[in-house]
């Protein structure tokens, strides 16, 4: 699937972004893992959640949807079932490292696997812990696909070497199969979600000097979770209103967690016009409102606790900085190079092709600001670098096309009926 993006539209009016793609994973396996029922209500629909879904029916756990609440009975931690085939997590790094941490404490085999993406992208980041915590995990040259063979496991201490939400949350669940207590240190906050749902369903979970413990055998209880919208989804719109002329809009009920909140931050560093409103708790989660007008922006250094907080952002965050005055630096963001697809790469040749002066650095880029003009921009496959160059073409002097788009679903299935309904002339199109 192709997009052709004209430019003009300004955003306006409510937009309300697809749900939280990290929070439906984890509602879906702590559910599942609880004592008792729980609901789930905004689940997101995106294919990466719809994996993680078929995975625990595949584990025997009863899940219904119905009427926009999806109904899980928990099995309790030792009651999943063994899968009769590998799980196939499709594009969904976050499925598969958690199930991995998950499935390595239980008493049958499992396999996890997933796209052409998924497949190359490193695992030895869980595998070393795992192995410590004494998970038998086989994977050719620490890729998937992963083959776990029951173990006991012991509880550790981990100091992680990066700051990795997946790597913090797989050892967490761990955990809850290990004997003892099992603690991660992580070297920067990153998104903390599994931690405040732990709590949720009634696990304790202690965070003391920055370092995060669970306990072995711990009881989850069912619970309602409500997810969010998404502010990484929320984030394309974000730049897009600041940057194509006339724009304002209000994002609705969007999770501005401080522990993933930093495009937020960069933005307002930028000029950005943000204003949050009604900010408030929905369960263990913030959320606010947020409206972006249209502004000036200006270039800006983005690196160190930045990118942590802002990962998944620097796509957009990237576009934002093409069309801003000034240039912008990006940096201590090697990690961008093994999501979905080497996001620096096709970032850098994406803004390229349109036109910016980009130079690509190992761990980021500088971009000198100034607009884009029109152009072909291949997404690689990624649905970040997709949305990011799709609100690109709102603000570009001509219209932009971006190829390989099907993954826009992964996260945000209803991403072009969203644009369009705020303004944005954008249509898909068969692949040329
Ligand atoms: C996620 C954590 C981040 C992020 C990913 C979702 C999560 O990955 O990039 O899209 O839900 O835990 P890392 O923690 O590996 O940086």
């Amino acid at each position: 699937m192709r997009l052709v993006v004209h430019p003009g539209g300004a955003l306006r009016g409510e937009i309300r972004v697809a749900a939280d793609k990290s929070v439906s994973h984890r509602a879906i396996m702590l559910a599942s893992i609880a004592e008792g029922a729980s609901r789930v209500r905004n689940l997101l629909q995106g294919e990466d959640v719809r994996a993680t879904l078929a995975a625990f029916r595949a584990m025997g756990v009863r899940i219904r949807e119905a009427g926009g609440v999806v109904e899980i009975d928990g099995v309790g931690l030792r009651g999943l079932r063994r899968p009769q085939a590998a799980l196939d997590l499709g594009n969904s790094g976050t499925a598969l490292r958690l199930l991995a941490g998950l499935l390595c404490g239980q008493e049958w085999p499992s396999e996890l696997s997933g796209d052409a993406s998924l497949r190359a992208r490193p695992m030895e980041r869980i595998l070393e812990p795992l192995a410590r915590m004494g998970a038998r995990i086989g994977a050719r040259a620490g890729k998937p696909p992963l083959r776990i063979s029951p173990a006991p496991l012991r509880g550790i201490q981990y100091e992680m070497p990066i700051a990795s939400a997946q790597v913090k949350s797989c050892v967490l669940l761990a955990g809850l199969c290990a004997d003892g207590e099992t603690a991660v240190r992580e070297p920067a906050p990153t998104r903390d979600h599994t931690e405040r749902m732990l709590a949720a369903f009634g696990c304790e979970v202690r965070r003391r000097d920055g370092r995060i413990t669970v306990r072995g055998g711990a009881t989850l209880r069912g619970c309602d979770i409500e997810a969010p919208a998404d502010l990484s989804s929320a984030a394309f719109f974000l730049v897009g209103a600041s940057v194509i002329r006339g724009s304002d809009v209000l994002l609705r009920g969007v999770g501005v967690n401080p522990s993933r909140a930093g495009v937020l931050d960069v933005l307002k560093r930028m000029g950005a016009d943000l204003e949050l409103h009604d900010e408030r708790l929905l369960g263990a989660e913030p959320v606010a409102d947020i409206r972006v007008r249209a502004a000036e922006l200006r270039g800006c250094r983005i690196g160190g606790r930045d990118i942590a907080l802002s990962i998944d952002e620097i796509p957009a965050l990237a576009v934002a900085a093409a069309c801003a005055r000034g240039a912008t630096e990006i940096s201590d963001a090697a990690e961008l190079r093994v999501k979905e697809s080497d996001r620096i790469g096709g970032v850098a040749a994406g803004l390229a092709a349109l036109g910016a002066a980009v130079e690509e650095r190992a761990d980021g880029m500088r971009i000198q600001g100034g607009g884009l003009r029109g152009g072909r921009v291949d997404s690689r496959g990624d649905h970040r670098i997709a949305m990011a160059f799709a609100l690109a073409g709102g603000a570009a002097r001509g219209a932009v096309e971006i190829d390989d788009c099907e993954n826009i679903a992964t996260s945000f299935p209803d991403f072009c009926s969203v644009a369009r309904g705020a303004g944005l002339d954008v249509q898909s199109a068969p692949s040329a």
